[in-house]
């Protein structure tokens, strides 16, 4: 692996700088040990193996990773697959995949419309921000898929995960008004175990938003933007997998929906509260859940509900609570390592603006004091590669044409407790296209907005989210 890093490397540099081929030995010498040095602190990127979400296509092989787990008698545990919306292993298999700028326009509005929910200044966030919010925006960014059966005889649907919110729903029949979706609408007509939930139960009470039509309760979601979900709160049997299956499991029969959704057929919701499947399935597999986010396109990873055997490598810090926004799964970062060093940010700019860790969230967002010092830090490092114009919300790229391989700088990031993890290369640099590669964060744009650690910044690690222990765990090497 070293030696073969070290061929591209000095090969690069020919390539990079005319410059280099009139070096003295000793000089060459010199520059040879300062990479051999260099390998610790950095990871090496192979862009010619590597397909890229949506530069992938669906001619690309599905490299399933994927393996059922078994599944212990005394603790319930159940494992689903979970593949990017985008590419081969997508469920959907979608005609069409978003570019890069929507997938990144849209995570903007996402987090505008997490930041409008966090801050007690509500209207500031949409106007200091340049991207304006639109209909069906701030959904559109859940990038992952899994699918799960409702109904009996179940019906496999395949739905974006997100930890950002509460309330699962899918889309049925009879539909007013429902977006384009790939697989057939549920219907509910067609299940035995399918039952609407009266006005008068508490589970409709536990809402944000309900309502009542001829003594049936109503839900409705709404999505910080004007995407949203309306229609029936229900119950029916929920089939994770062939040996864990929930009956009366309650979401959303929605009839009116609007929104990206990306021709999901509805939405899970992990989110903290009441009417979230981890609340609702807090007897069975207590609280407890992880996914892997695979590293690209042409990957799978997983979305398990159950502990069991979580493996010794993960290291949790504590899971922390805002009681103003009690969906979101709020952590402490404290510090940033790049290259192995630490980032010379005050411990206050992180504690001041608060950070919450979220699927659907892409690009992780910082405050931005710790924005600046990374985007620094990462430039000197990355100073001898060719800059490129900044991407949409990236503002620190690079031009990798014609490198096979590159070198970047490692990033982790240390949460409260002492737990430090280091990030997947595919977190650290977002790959438009060889061309334009950049640093895989953004900052926000006041000092009081939550930092956010998206999905980008989570791929291949083992994230395990544990609610009965109030703990965040990471481990490498998940998927
Ligand atoms: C999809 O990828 C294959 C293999 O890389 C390539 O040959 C083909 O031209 C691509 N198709 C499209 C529509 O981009
Ligand atoms: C659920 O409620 C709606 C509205 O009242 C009704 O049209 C539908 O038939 C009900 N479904 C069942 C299975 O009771």
């Amino acid at each position: 692996m070293a030696k073969s890093w070290f061929g591209k490397r000095l090969k690069l540099t020919e390539r990079g700088s005319t410059f280099m081929i009139e070096l003295h030995a000793d000089t060459a010498i010199f520059l040879t040990m300062a990479y051999i040095l260099a390998i610790n602190i950095s990871i090496l990127v192979d862009f010619g193996a590597t397909c890229f979400f949506s530069d992938c296509n669906n001619s690309h092989q599905c490299a399933s990773s994927y393996q059922s787990m078994s599944t212990s008698p005394s603790w319930s545990r159940a494992s689903l697959k979970v593949a990017h919306r985008h590419g081969p292993c997508s469920p959907l298999h979608l005609k069409q995949n978003p570019d890069h700028k929507q997938i990144l326009h849209r995570d903007q509005s996402r987090v505008n419309a997490i930041h409008a929910r966090t801050t007690t200044k509500s209207l500031r966030a949409n106007a200091a921000n340049s991207i304006p919010d639109h209909t069906g925006d701030s959904l559109g960014t859940g990038n992952y898929i899994v699918t799960i059966g409702i109904g009996t005889p179940r019906r496999d649907r395949s739905v974006i995960f997100d930890t950002g919110s509460d309330v699962t729903w899918i889309q049925c029949e009879p539909c007013r008004s429902c977006y384009q979706q790939r697989e057939p609408l549920f219907d509910p007509s067609q299940s035995s175990t399918y039952a609407n939930i009266s006005c008068s139960s508490s589970y409709c009470s536990e809402l944000d938003l309900s309502g009542c039509t001829s003594s049936t309760c109503v839900y409705e979601v709404q999505y910080g933007d004007n995407s949203y979900t309306t229609g029936f709160l229900a119950q029916d049997t929920l089939t994770l997998t062939s040996s864990q299956v929930m009956p009366n499991f309650r979401f959303g029969c929605g009839e009116n929906n609007d929104g990206l959704f990306g021709e999901a057929a509805g939405l899970l919701g992990l989110g903290r509260k009441k009417v979230s499947i981890v609340s609702q399935a807090f007897q069975k597999f207590g609280g407890v859940f992880s996914y892997c986010l695979p590293s690209t396109s042409s990957s799978t990873g997983y979305l398990t509900f159950g502990g069991g055997s979580t493996s010794s490598n993960v290291k949790f810090t504590p899971m922390l609570t805002d009681p103003t926004t009690p969906t979101f799964y709020y952590l402490d970062l404290v510090a940033i390592y790049i290259g192995g060093q630490r980032l010379s940010i005050s411990p206050t700019v992180f504690s001041n603006a608060g950070t919450i860790i979220d699927s659907g969230t892409v690009i992780s967002r910082l405050p931005p004091a710790a924005y600046s010092a990374l985007r620094l830090a990462f430039w000197r490092l990355m100073s001898s590669y060719k800059s490129a114009p900044a991407f949409s919300i990236l503002d620190t790229c690079y031009d990798f044409t014609g490198y096979g391989q590159v070198s970047i700088p490692t990033v982790a990031l240390q949460f409260g407790g002492g737990v430090t993890t280091n990030l997947d290369s595919s977190g650290i640099l977002y790959v438009a296209s060889e061309s334009q590669a950049c640093l895989a964060f953004a900052g926000n744009s006041d000092a009081s907005d939550l930092g956010i650690i998206g999905n980008v910044q989570q791929r291949k690690l083992n994230v395990v989210y544990d609610v009965a222990k109030k703990a965040i765990g990471f481990g490498p090497n998940g998927c």
